[in-house]
């Protein structure tokens, strides 16, 4: 049985293969390019396969931009019915860095639920750069995966993972909380952008330290 669908081969879905794998977990990974999936799949012990296939995880990683995923999210519809969407993405102008790319009032994540209501979206990892995921640390500190979501089972189950995985994974509250999530990383990808602080190098995490 697949534990884990990671639809996407680049940054982000190889750092949550690889995370997910560590965990030990069953994974199938689907990609527009038959070859890119199955080339991640061998890394990761995983199956291949490509976008449009039946999806085999009860958790489902979107790891592709915002407008791709919508896309996908739409594609699939009720066939992701009962299933737990992880929302990854950053919706941010990359033109600017000085706005996100969803409807005031809003967030990516509630308007990928709002395209497959009998799926439940977990917002999560959008606040965890691809870099740092492989490490799973950045300067000694365990890398915190804030999660936003309204079920408390699906979010149960993402948590899961990501602790499996060696990460910390931190309950943030509804899914509404995905606006601040992507707000905040819209400032910490601005603070990056156009090498402004070069000592972050889009090396840095966000940690709750208590
Ligand atoms: N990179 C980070 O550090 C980071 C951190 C947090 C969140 N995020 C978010 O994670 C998401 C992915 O970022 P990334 O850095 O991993 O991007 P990326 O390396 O560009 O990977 C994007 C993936 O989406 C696929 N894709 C593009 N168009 C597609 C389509 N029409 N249909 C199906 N698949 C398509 C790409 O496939 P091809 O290779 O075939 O083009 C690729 O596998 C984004 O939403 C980003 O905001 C990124």
């Amino acid at each position: 049985m697949t534990d884990i669908t990671i639809i996407g081969t680049g940054n982000m879905a190889a750092a949550i293969a690889a995370r997910a794998a560590s965990a030990g977990r069953s994974i199938q990974i689907l990609s527009r390019d038959a070859v890119a999936a199955s080339a991640l799949a061998s890394e990761t012990n995983a199956s291949a396969g490509t976008t449009g296939q039946e999806i085999e995880g009860s958790i489902v990683v979107l790891a592709t931009h915002f407008e791709v995923s919508k896309d996908i999210a739409g594609h699939y519809g009720e066939a992701l019915n009962g299933k737990t969407i992880v929302d990854v993405c950053n919706p941010v102008d990359t033109e600017t860095f000085d706005s996100l790319t969803v409807p005031a009032g809003s967030s990516a994540a509630e308007e990928i639920q709002a395209l497959v209501p009998g799926a439940t979206v977990v917002k999560g990892f959008n606040t965890v750069f691809a870099s740092t995921l492989a490490a799973g640390e950045v300067a000694g500190q365990t890398l915190d995966v804030l999660l936003a979501g309204d079920s408390a089972d699906a979010k149960a189950a993402v948590a899961s993972f990501v602790n499996d995985s060696g990460l910390r994974a931190v309950d943030v509250g509804p899914l509404r909380r995905a606006r601040e999530l992507e707000a905040f990383q819209l400032l910490i990808m601005g603070l990056q952008a156009g090498n402004a602080h070069p000592e972050y190098n889009w090396n840095s995490a966000l940690k709750l330290l208590p």
